[in-house]
């Protein structure tokens, strides 16, 4: 693989993540904001996720032959220029109108994945144009077949790679913010959000510029002129719809292209996936949105690399939110990793330049950890975990 020229075009007012999360604190409305950030019930998982993954030491070998470092990897047969994707998030547009378009073009341009939520704010179609066909797709099951298939003939036709089947939301998760904030879609007009759209004027003018938010790619299976109420009831009933293998096996047949399940956490459903034919899994807890008596990713990934890793591709999402991070989780054994949160803090945080912005720095962060430690791939760093 050839060496790579580090992108060093980054905004250096904003050098971390935690940087751009208190910028996208004062930019958007609090319901959006607390919406992105938290977890669920007391939030005991979201913070475990980051905290457990920073317990990952690595040794650095000064005295090492060392040619440069290249974060180039090979996933599904596409040479990635860093290890890292955009996880799927939800009602992006809410967080900061356009954002998905935004974060599309700044990963084809970064040359890293990009995954389409069924629930955001942005088509299939769309987004499959501003990536030339390399985006991959989440699906939330439908519960009517007919759906399902419309949903894979569009994504065929529109070339997507990969599609990305949920499983770690058979019940909504409890989330005390969003329950306060009466988050529903589109927002509420309460008071109490209006208020809070008056105090940011810039959030507000952009969500006039690009209108209100909705459900793009399921438009044509919702009945015209739902209500709020209406609405909600729509989307319990079309995507109230646990994944198992009766529905994975169906999909494996239809689909030609890669099937990654997501939201794995143990090593009997990873077995399931392998039963299946499934070529991925992301072990994730959704950023600790679902499940907070549960495992942190990191603490649930180790078995299952020490079971499988090889025999199936297994990435990581959950927790990550700097270029040590991405490394701690490579050099635990991941094929790949994914972030949610951190893309869009950024996103809400400085618009437009957000997506280049924080892809150019995680990847400076990463190449200088490469450096420092002395490893020249991204598949050497498990080289250089201390046990
Ligand atoms: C606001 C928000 C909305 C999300 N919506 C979805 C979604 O629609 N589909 C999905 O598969 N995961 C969704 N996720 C989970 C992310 O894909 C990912 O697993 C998680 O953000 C990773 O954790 P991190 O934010 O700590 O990086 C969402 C996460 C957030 C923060």
């Amino acid at each position: 693989m050839s060496k790579q020229v580090p992108v060093v075009k980054y905004n250096t007012s904003y050098p971390s993540i935690e940087d751009l999360r208190n910028k996208a604190r004062r930019k958007i409305p609090k319901f959006a904001f607390e919406y992105l950030d938290g977890g669920c019930n007391e939030d005991v998982n979201l913070y475990k996720n980051t905290a457990e993954i920073r317990e990952v030491e690595l040794a650095p070998y000064y005295l090492s032959k060392h040619k440069g470092s290249s974060l180039q990897t090979e996933l599904f047969g596409h040479v990635y220029d860093a290890p890292f994707g955009i996880a799927p998030v939800g009602l992006q547009g809410l967080i900061w109108p356009n954002s998905p378009q935004i974060l599309a073009k700044a990963a084809k341009d970064h040359n890293i994945p990009f995954i389409l939520s069924t629930v955001t704010t942005a088509d299939i179609e769309t987004i499959s144009q501003i990536t030339e066909g390399r985006a991959w797709y989440q699906l939330y099951h439908p519960a009517e077949d007919a759906v399902r298939d419309d949903i894979l003939k569009r994504l065929e036709a529109a070339q997507y790679p990969v599609l990305v089947l949920l499983s770690d939301v058979p019940s909504f998760g409890f989330r005390p913010r969003d329950i306060r904030n009466g988050l529903a879609m589109p927002p509420r007009m309460t008071l109490k959000n209006i208020l809070q759209i008056m105090t940011r004027p810039e959030w507000a003018l952009k969500t006039l510029k690009y209108g209100t938010p909705n459900f793009a790619t399921l438009k044509p299976y919702m009945p015209k002129g739902l209500n709020m109420k209406q609405l909600g009831l729509f989307m319990n009933r079309t995507f109230a719809g646990r994944l198992n293998a009766d529905k994975i096996a169906p999909i494996r047949d239809k689909w030609k292209g890669k099937i990654v399940v997501k939201g794995i956490a143990t090593e009997a459903d990873t077995e399931m996936c392998m039963k299946l034919g499934v070529d991925g899994i992301i072990v994730s807890n959704h950023g600790g949105r679902q499940l907070d008596a549960g495992q942190s990713a990191i603490k649930s990934m180790h078995p299952i690399i020490d079971r499988y890793k090889g025999k199936i591709k297994i990435m990581m999402d959950s927790g990550l939110r700097s270029g040590p991070d991405v490394a701690r989780v490579m050099a635990s054994g991941a094929d790949f990793t994914f972030m949610g949160r951190s893309f869009m803090y950024s996103v809400a945080a400085l618009g437009d330049e957000g997506g280049n912005h924080v892809i150019a720095m995680l990847k400076t962060q990463l190449q200088q950890v490469m450096e420092q430690v002395c490893c020249e791939q991204i598949y050497d760093l498990p080289k250089h975990i201390i046990k």
